[in-house]
């Protein structure tokens, strides 16, 4: 197989994964994953990604304290989430609803839309969660570029070892909780962490694929 053909794969294969098996991933794997997401591009070789892995007892005790936070109404996110308009407010919008679709609630069932939305909090059933933090430098917007950067290659990198994950903004609501019950410092601001582990492939959850816009929605060629 060509170079170009893996990748296809690899990126063809990656989607978002909402549906975990417990069993947790081999920990030669997960440093073969940190490895490879550690070539991610960034601002002038900065890698300003500073990476927690939580996995086992600490993973549960974290699911029950931002459970906790979430039932108080405790949001403590260091960057906010903000309104998009236009079109892109109208995907984000179609997202959701294919989502729930895909698992069987409907639009009136706010309960269990309220259910599906905090499994979030319970990595989706998944072993491990790898919760992104970076330094605050200027606006934030470089720093938060690199780090996508990062995002990306780590879901890359599990989908080319058959693993899945999902990055979740979400998580990043209770960053005072999670920065408390894992030792890190104030400096380091959360913007978002991937749960990953091995993909439940029987779930309704991962059995849909969610659309994407043509090129010529996104890319404008100049010559
Ligand atoms: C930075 C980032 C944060 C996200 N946060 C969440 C989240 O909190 N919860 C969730 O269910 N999905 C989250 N997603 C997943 C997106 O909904 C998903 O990537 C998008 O619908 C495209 O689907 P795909 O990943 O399967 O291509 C996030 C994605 C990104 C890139």
């Amino acid at each position: 197989m060509s170079e170009s053909a893996l990748f296809r794969d690899v990126v063809r294969n990656r989607h978002s994964v909402r549906s975990f098996l417990p069993a947790p991933v081999a920990d030669a794997v997960i440093r073969s994953v940190l490895e490879e997401a550690q070539l991610a591009p960034s601002n002038c070789n900065t890698q300003p990604w500073q990476v927690h892995i939580v996995s086992g007892a600490k993973l549960d005790v974290l699911s029950r304290r931002i459970l906790a936070d979430e039932e108080a109404g405790r949001h403590t996110p260091d960057f906010s989430f903000g309104t998009y308009p236009g079109v892109y407010g109208q995907r984000l919008k179609a997202q959701g609803a294919a989502y729930y679709q895909a698992i069987g609630v409907s639009r009136e069932a706010t309960e269990d839309r309220r259910t599906a939305s905090l499994y979030n909090l319970k990595f989706f059933g998944a072993p491990h969660v790898a919760l992104l933090f970076m330094p605050a430098v200027g606006d934030n917007v470089r720093v938060a570029g690199d780090v996508g950067m990062y995002g990306q290659t780590f879901l890359l990198s599990l989908t080319a070892h058959g693993l899945g994950g999902i990055p979740q903004t979400m998580l990043g609501y209770y960053a005072d909780t999670i920065r408390g019950l894992l030792g890190i410092e104030p400096s380091m601001k959360m913007l978002f962490g991937i749960s990953f582990g091995h993909p439940d492939k029987t779930s309704a959850a991962n059995r849909y694929r969610i659309g994407k816009a043509s090129i010529e929605e996104n890319v404008i060629f100049h010559s």
